[in-house]
């Protein structure tokens, strides 16, 4: 079947590039996207047009670091530095995802609220619960939200939510068995080391190795989480190092933050193609610090982005995209390194994403289509007519749930 979409399109197609074709037309066959083109080839002449007016055509948000169970924080208690948060108020969270129905509340919510502000991919940590992290999967499917979740792993140091380690690996043997599901897929998920014992971790790493699985955890985040890994693991030089150790530091695993990894550390990743998710929001509410995100990128290391709820504060991805530059400009003021421009921001928040899982940048043809139709005109009345460049800009900025008025995922607006 073809598709063709009509209005000012308007993407990333690599880092730091922005493209913009006034009043083009995105033709898709089966959702998947054949090309852009100013004008309409004759071919498609007699093809009914989706006219998006003068809206803008841009791609969608891929969030590569979430909790959805902390859901139910959001906005909340970020007045204590990591290990603290975690054992105040996280980990309580989390335990009520016991409660199915709770879960099943709580999820449809999360995945319908995910599509609506245009987030279309995700990596995601479910809770240490089995029938919760099904639930989650079934309702992100539902939504049409694609990519990887993970019933997380904890045995250790883990309060209210900590598992036995017969359990944690029983159970998650019985999820694997459970995940079949189209649009998502399951991803291992030791939650981080001051949680898994070296035996959890050993046979986590077994596990990737065996059935060819990802992987995503949390690095070198908190300089208090830091110091305690290095106690737990006196013969790991670096905190990386304690992944490595267990098969756990391999090509396409996904580590959030990554605001203390020195040269070295990113070096690994490299080595390894190992990604760094950036949640610049978590990183300033938990006190964290500013991640270098401009040194990550100029190194080589794969960059995207993380919304990081609940120790970020918002769902919404244009929002991360915002703080991130606001983060690069304070790590600009305090080291003299080059802030992130908005094109830069926009594509680690969407195409670089969306590359994680196999898809373009940009619109590629040959992708199925991953998009958000943004509708400025109820934004503020600018002075004068503005080009299309500045007109994403602004977008970014203030778009809000109300400017969206489509979400293509997987070739079909969801919305
Ligand atoms: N490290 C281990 N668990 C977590 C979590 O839930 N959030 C954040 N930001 N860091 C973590
Ligand atoms: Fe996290």
């Amino acid at each position: 079947m073809t598709t063709i979409l009509h209005g000012n399109i308007i993407h990333t197609p690599s880092f730091g590039a922005l493209e913009t074709i006034p009043g083009g037309y995105l033709i898709l066959e089966d959702g998947v996207i054949r090309g852009i083109w100013p004008d309409l080839p004759e071919e498609y002449a007699a093809c009914p047009v989706t006219d998006y007016g003068d809206s803008l055509i841009m791609p969608s948000f891929a969030d590569l670091h979430l909790h959805a169970p902390q859901y139910p924080m959001l906005g909340m208690g970020m007045d204590l530095p990591l290990l603290d948060w975690l054992d105040t108020y996280t980990f309580r969270t989390e335990a009520r995802f016991e409660d199915e129905a709770f879960a099943r509340r709580t999820y449809r919510r999360l995945a319908r609220d995910l599509i609506t502000s245009g987030t279309t991919r995700v990596a995601m940590f479910s809770s240490r619960h089995t029938d919760a992290t099904w639930i989650l999967m079934e309702e992100l499917e539902r939504a049409g939200v694609a990519g990887y979740v993970g019933k997380v792993n904890m045995n250790r140091s883990s309060g209210l939510s900590q598992e036995t380690t017969e359990e944690s690996i029983s159970e998650t043997l019985r999820w694997l068995e459970g995940c079949h599901f189209d649009l998502v897929k399951p991803i291992l998920t030791p939650r981080f080391t001051p949680s898994c014992t070296n035996e959890l971790m050993a046979e986590l790493g077994r596990l990737a190795e065996e059935r060819d699985l990802p992987v995503q955890s949390h690095l070198s985040e908190n300089t208090g989480e830091m110091a305690l890994v290095r106690q737990l693991h006196p013969d790991c030089a670096q905190y990386w190092e304690t992944y490595r150790k267990y098969g756990l530091w391999k090509d396409r695993t996904l580590m959030a933050h990554c605001v203390y990894s020195d040269v070295r550390e990113q070096e690994a990743m490299i080595e390894s193609g190992v990604w760094a998710v950036h949640c610049a929001a978590s990183n300033v509410n938990l006190c964290s610090g500013t991640a270098p995100v401009r040194e990550l990128v100029n190194r080589g290391v794969q960059v995207a982005l993380g919304s990081d709820i609940a120790g970020g504060d918002q769902l919404a991805m244009h929002k991360v995209i915002v703080m991130s530059i606001r983060a690069s400009k304070i790590r600009q003021m305090e080291t003299g390194a080059s802030f992130l421009t908005v094109p830069e921001a926009y594509y680690l928040g969407s195409s670089a994403g969306h590359r994680y899982f196999g898809g373009g940048e940009g619109f590629a043809s040959g992708q199925k289509l991953h998009a958000i139709v943004v509708d400025d005109g109820s934004l503020p009345e600018p002075v004068r007519e503005l080009s299309l460049a500045e007109r994403f800009e602004r977008a970014v900025y203030l778009m809000g749930k109300e400017q969206i008025k489509a979400v293509y995922s997987e070739g079909i607006n969801r919305l």
